[in-house]
């Protein structure tokens, strides 16, 4: 092998070397932008508990609570994660503190991406 052979071969190794590392750390942000992401079929089997008062498709039963269907998933992740630092006060706040007390991050995910594609229109 000559020298420069050696030379283009060193050459195209660093690229498949650079090309694997940039498939790697591409798959990495996937994967851990799917463990982020809310899964809507699980949010509707942890939602329950909240259709009391919110319906169970967000329509609320009553005028008194807010509407969750349809509403943006990052607004009612960080809703449901300022209830439960108890950082929501006034209102009706007292209502929902504990409600949202004891969920995991995954549960606020899977319950946003579970009422923000619900439709305003179906009970
Ligand atoms: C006992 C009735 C009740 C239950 C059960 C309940 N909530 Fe609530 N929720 C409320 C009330 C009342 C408010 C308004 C509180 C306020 O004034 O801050 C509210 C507010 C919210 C908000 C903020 C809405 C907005 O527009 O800012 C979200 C999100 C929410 N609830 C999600 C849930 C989820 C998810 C569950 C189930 C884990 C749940 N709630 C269970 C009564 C309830």
């Amino acid at each position: 092998m000559t020298f420069m052979n050696q030379a283009v071969n060193k050459i195209k190794q660093h690229r498949i070397k650079t090309a694997l590392l940039t498939t790697l750390v591409a798959s990495a942000f996937v994967s851990s932008a799917a463990i982020a992401a809310g899964d809507a079929a699980a949010g509707k089997g942890k939602s329950a508990v909240c259709a009391t008062c919110h319906g169970p498709t967000g329509v609320a039963i009553a005028p008194m609570y807010p509407n969750l269907a349809g509403q943006n998933a990052a607004y009612l992740e960080s809703s449901l994660k300022a209830y439960r630092k108890n950082e929501r006060k006034g209102g009706m706040s007292a209502v929902m503190t504990p409600m949202a007390a004891s969920l995991s991050d995954q549960d606020i995910a899977d319950l946003a991406a579970y009422f923000s594609t619900q439709t305003l229109g179906k009970k």
